[in-house]
């Protein structure tokens, strides 16, 4: 029978690349994910983590062979990874965003066994997305999980789980097994298929099916269910997901199987738009990079869920692009959980290399399908270099590959101009003209808008952070209301440390409707306004109430809000009940209020702005905003009031000044310091100097289950406190 135990403790790391004559005393014991160095979250050189480091990890067998092949399952490892298991060492492994496995069995030894990976985190430009300039940093280490796996020599290496006309009576799901057979003698296999509730739950068992695997080779077998039980389309509201149990019984008695989860959902690219189970829905929807502060990429699956959490709830998106290549699986099983839609595409950028590369490449776009083809969340395959110039050849291959490997879905591939050669099924183009050219090619997806046309930070002048907001909101209402457009998708989530090349110098692409803590700028709310008010209210004046504008006013006041009026008050004097802007926005369910003529001008008196959102003519809300504005009270939160004592585990501990009314004053640039009392450790800067009166860090557990108290400090406002319990 399969076993699968993870690899993740024990691991010894030196940043250097160590000959077995560097004994272990000299190296640090660490888990992964792990990040070959932490870093500060700007200001600092790519260089500092492009080096060659070495991990390795003495090992027993966890149980007995019994005939079964042992691998090594690596989730992803930046750039390349060269593994040796007792001095026996394998070709290197090139690319740090796909999954490998080696099969290790032959050179295992009884007793204790020595894995050494040397991983090289240099930007080698045999590798995407190298060979010239990237705006995104890789990071270095072990990031992602490793697994150690047990396995029959004829055994499941993929199950591929298509449920088909799923909109009609005759819906029916065909499960593609593959085979392999790494013994030496040919196999004969009864396989078998399961389909399970999400919890488990047996629903229907299909008929046993025999197949011959031949020594050395691989046989593909398609087990069909064709009456099938009532079942649940998968959906944004609904993401209902079931199982499929797939069994092998071999001849000589031994066996495998495979869980795999999936959905029954149709998602469709038209010529007039996008379709989820035959309804059309207009996407809305951001590019999200992989990368955190001070950790890099090597963020815990807790970290990597709550990214989607926050695009799918606070954002009110319903679409994530993983820009630009395969993202981890956490992240991407969160989205099949809560129905938050995903554009995936292989990894690179601009550049396209020479032969070896493009093959790298294409190996990437097997591995991407085949990891995660059984999602109902990816709804697209990207198979283009983010923004390369045309290729007919290998763009040829990589569109042919794509369909291969996965009939039901449509591919396309990102590019940043009209006209290119168009191989693949949809047309992804990245519009930054500020507005929404008309389409030419259809299917059309706005891939990318905004970004490097107007970055802005989350300390920018109020004016910047709110034009910032009104490209947003203007580029979503005129795709909206434009034929031939499925959606757009925003440049980006999360503002994201870059090369020198790109950014603002000090290492950020503040190009994020939220910085890079995940703290939302003004153009979060643009998004967060767009769900009904039944899911939340919001009302979020993009003002600061001063008098702060180039021309010393705060006219016009743009509030992003979901609710159907806003009544505005200066001091107790009421100014109106006002309507959302569907004038200028007719493409958005709730376009921004747009006030002006308040006539407030510099060198008067002003008073507190009091806002009063109307949802169904009840008062559903309030702010105010006041003109005294003292830092009131330091505000420190934690993602999470449990997380496990794993020692690979964490959370964000955020913190800001706000005043008396909760208002973050984004001019506070205090320096906050904080304390961990407990086993858990503080990872990030700290003392922190505040951003637009903000920052975080993470708190990474230990081993020791208990409590950790947070403290912080900053000056001339009370400590804060919050605690998080490891268990
Ligand atoms: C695009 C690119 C993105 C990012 C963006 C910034 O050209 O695809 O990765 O660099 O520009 O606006």
């Amino acid at each position: 029978m399969r076993k699968r135990y993870p690899f993740n403790h024990g691991w010894l790391f030196l940043p250097e690349r160590a000959g077995s004559d560097v004994p272990n005393s000299d190296f640090e014991a660490v888990t992964v994910p792990h990040s070959n160095k932490i870093l500060p979250y700007h200001n600092f050189d790519d260089a500092e983590y492009q080096f060659v480091s070495t991990y390795r990890k003495v090992f027993r067998l966890p149980e007995d062979r019994r005939g079964r092949r042992v691998c090594l399952d690596f989730e992803g490892v930046m750039v390349a990874a060269t593994v040796s298991v007792n001095g026996h060492t394998f070709p290197e492994h090139k690319g740090g965003y796909t999954p490998f496995s080696l099969d290790i069995t032959d050179y295992l030894i009884e007793g204790d066994n020595l894995l050494v990976v040397h991983v090289d985190s240099t930007e080698r430009p045999d590798i995407p997305p190298f060979g010239y300039v990237v705006d995104y940093l890789t990071f270095g280490g072990i990031y992602r999980e490793v697994w150690l796996r047990y396995v029959e020599p004829c055994h499941i290496a993929n199950v591929f789980i298509r449920p088909q006309n799923v909109l009609t009576n005759d819906t029916r799901i065909d499960i593609d097994v593959t085979l392999r057979n790494v013994g030496t003698a040919d196999a004969s296999a009864m396989v078998q298929a399961e389909l399970l509730a999400a919890d488990g739950a047996s629903l229907l068992a299909g008929e046993p099916q025999s197949v011959d695997v031949p020594a050395g080779g691989e046989a593909v077998t398609t087990l069909q269910f064709d009456s099938l039980p009532d079942m649940t389309l998968w959906s944004m509201d609904n993401p209902a997901l079931y199982q499929a149990l797939v069994r092998v019984d071999n001849q000589g008695g031994s066996q495998d199987a495979v869980q795999e989860r999936f959905g029954l959902r149709d998602a469709i690219f038209r010529d007039d738009g996008f379709y989820l189970n035959g309804q059309r829905i207009n996407l809305m929807g951001l590019n999200r990079h992989q990368t955190y502060p001070y950790i890099g990429a090597a963020a815990p699956a807790r970290l990597q869920r709550k990214d989607a959490d926050i695009i799918k709830y606070d954002l009110g998106c319903h679409i994530v692009r993983t820009s630009h290549y395969p993202q981890s699986r956490h992240f991407l099983d969160r989205c099949d959980e809560i129905g938050l839609l995903v554009f995936e595409e292989i990894p690179g950028w601009q550049h396209i290399g020479d032969d070896a590369w493009q093959a790298i490449s294409l190996r990437d776009v097997r591995a991407m399908i085949e990891r995660d083809r059984n999602r109902p969340a990816i709804v697209i395959w990207g198979v283009r270099i983010n923004e390369s110039l045309d290729n007919t050849e290998f763009y040829t291959a990589t569109n042919r590959l794509a369909r291969e490997l996965d009939p039901t879905r449509q591919t396309t591939g990102v590019r940043f101009w009209q006209y290119s050669e168009f191989l693949e099924d949809v047309y992804s183009f990245n519009d930054f003209s500020g507005s929404v050219q008309e389409p030419e090619q259809t299917p059309h997806l706005i891939t990318e808008f905004a970004g490097h046309t107007f970055p802005t930070k989350s300390w920018d002048n109020e004016e910047r952070r709110m034009q910032h907001a009104l490209l947003h909101t203007r580029i979503h209402s005129r795709k909206s209301i434009m034929g031939g457009v499925a959606g757009a998708i925003g440049w980006c989530a999360f503002d994201y440390n870059t090369h020198k090349e790109f950014g603002s110098g000090d290492r950020i692409c503040y190009h994020g409707v939220m910085d890079i803590f995940r703290m939302p700028k003004y153009a979060a709310f643009v998004y967060a306004s767009q769900v009904s008010p039944d899911e939340r209210v919001v009302l979020e004046p993009a003002t600061m109430w001063t008098m702060d504008r180039s021309e010393g006013t705060n006219d016009p006041l743009f509030i992003f809000s979901n609710c159907d009026e806003i009544e505005l008050f200066i001091g107790d004097q009421s100014h109106g009940r006002h309507l959302p802007d569907h004038d200028t926005y007719p493409g958005l369910a709730h376009p921004p209020f747009n006030i002006t003529g308040l006539g407030l001008m510099w060198g008067q008196a002003f008073h507190d702005l009091r806002l009063v959102g109307y949802v169904n003519g009840e008062i559903a809300i309030e702010r105010v905003l006041p003109i005294n504005k003292q830092p009131h009270v330091l505000e420190l939160t934690v993602d999470d009031a449990e997380i496990n004592a794993d020692g690979i585990d964490m959370t964000r501990v955020a913190f800001r000044v706000v005043d008396r009314a909760g208002n973050v004053m984004p001019y506070a640039l205090k320096v906050v310091t904080l304390e961990a009392d407990g086993p858990a450790d503080l990872i990030g800067d700290n003392p922190f100097a505040l951003v637009g009166g903000q920052g975080a860090l993470y708190l990474r557990a230990g081993h020791e289950t208990g409590l950790v108290r947070v403290r912080a400090r900053a000056d001339r406002l009370p400590d804060a406190e919050v605690v998080v319990m490891l268990k």
